[in-house]
This record gives C-alpha cells, structure tokens and sequence, in this order.
C-alpha cells in the first residue's frame, strides 16, 4: 500500500521565523512541507508568494515543498512558483478556468500536480481529472484560516476516492490532529498536513510522532 507521509502546515508558526520554524518542523520529522499561499481573492487571508518560497528554498534545499495554492488565478503563478523551487502545485478546483490546460502548464514546469476541493465541493467534480494528476486534496476546514475544527463529514470524499484509485496520493488538511487523524487514515488518506496542532504544540516533536504512530497502524 502507499506509504503515509506527514507535512506540517506553517501557516499559524511564527513566519517572521519561517525558516527556523521550518527546519524544526523537518528536525522533528516532518515528511514534507505544507506551504499555504493565500491571495486575499480566492479566500480572506493573504500570506506569502514565491518571493519568499524561493528564499526559503535557499535555506532548504533538500525539503518537498508542497504548496497549496489558495490564489484566484492560479495559472497566474505556476511559472514564479516552480522557479522558486517547489516541488508539487496544488490548485483549487473551484479556481480553475482551464483546468486540463492548467494541469499540463504545472506538469511542463516538472512539478507534481495536485488538485484541491473545498469542503463544498462535491468530490464527484474532481473525478474527470484524477487520472492526470498526483494527488487530489480533499479540505476538511473553509480554507483561509489554521485553527479551525475539522469537518468529519468531509471523509466520505476521501473514501470515494481510495475506493476508486487504490495508488491515487490523497491529502487532507484542516484541523488536522492526533484526536483526529485516524478517521482521516482510516477514510485512506495517505498524505495528512497538520498545522496549529504540531506548531502551536509545547513540544510538537510529541506531537508528529503521535501523527506518525497513528498512521502506522
Ligand atoms: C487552511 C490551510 C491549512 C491550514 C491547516 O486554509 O490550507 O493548511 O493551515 O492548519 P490547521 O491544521 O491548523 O487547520
Ligand atoms: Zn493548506
């Protein structure tokens, strides 16, 4: 079967010391990086871009960056993305106006390409598209904000799609944590971000080991 892999979310860490807080997350076990880019269109939130992906890029060189692209226009930014150096490109479904066309520009960069849902989307949308991407993220909180409770209802899409595409790579994300991760393994989640639980932790080593322990089972 696919292998689970953990990718903390840094959205609610202390971004004036993005890299530190990075690097510990990575220290601490972290399979890969979870960086949420907001516009301030496609949600009320605005982060950051690929100016400061690629600075960031420069201090780790080695990490998957796996960038979740909550942009209004997100052909707008495949090019400055993958030139700052990130390793997979995961746009909303509901942002796309050419989204075969969207999914060969990601693909021509060499990113890996990912497709994401929000939780009012009906996970029947993706379907035409899962065979010509990586992995399909399925939303289990109003994108925008970390620190949001986690929608189990969301976990029939998940189980819609493990049931359809056995080797598919399907990530979950929002409100994320060890009291609710393992319906997310259980539904056969195989890619799960975990951001206010493992950043605002006291010891968010604890914290992604008990991830771990869950989805090893
Ligand atoms: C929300 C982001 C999520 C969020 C996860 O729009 O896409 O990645 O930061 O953080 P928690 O785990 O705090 O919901
Ligand atoms: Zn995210």
């Amino acid at each position: 079967g696919l292998m689970c892999k953990i990718g903390p979310s840094i959205l609610n860490a202390d971004l004036s010391d993005l890299f530190s807080e990075s690097q510990r997350l990575l220290d601490n076990g972290a399979d890969y990086l979870h960086l949420d880019v907001m516009d301030g269109h496609f949600v009320p939130n605005l982060t950051f871009g690929h100016p400061v992906v690629k600075c960031l890029r420069r201090k780790i060189p080695e990490a998957f960056f796996d960038m979740h692209m909550m942009v209004a226009e997100p052909d707008k930014w495949v090019n400055p993305i993958a030139e700052a150096g990130a390793n997979q490109y995961t746009f909303h479904l509901e942002a796309a106006e050419d989204t075969l066309e969207l999914i060969r520009r990601v693909r021509e960069t060499g990113m890996r390409v990912g497709i994401a849902i929000k939780p009012g989307t009906c996970v029947e949308s993706v379907l035409p598209f899962v065979d010509k991407v990586d992995m399909v993220l399925i939303m289990t909180v109003e994108p925008g904000f970390g620190g949001q409770s986690f929608m189990k209802d969301m976990m029939p899409k998940i189980q819609l799609l493990r049931s359809k595409f056995p080797d598919l790579d399907i990530e979950v994300d929002g409100g994320v944590g060890p009291n609710t991760i393992d319906l997310c393994a259980e539904a056969g989640a195989n890619m799960i971000v975990s951001g206010t639980a493992v950043t605002t932790s006291d010891n968010p080593r604890h914290v992604m080991s008990s991830l771990r322990h869950s989805v090893e089972e």
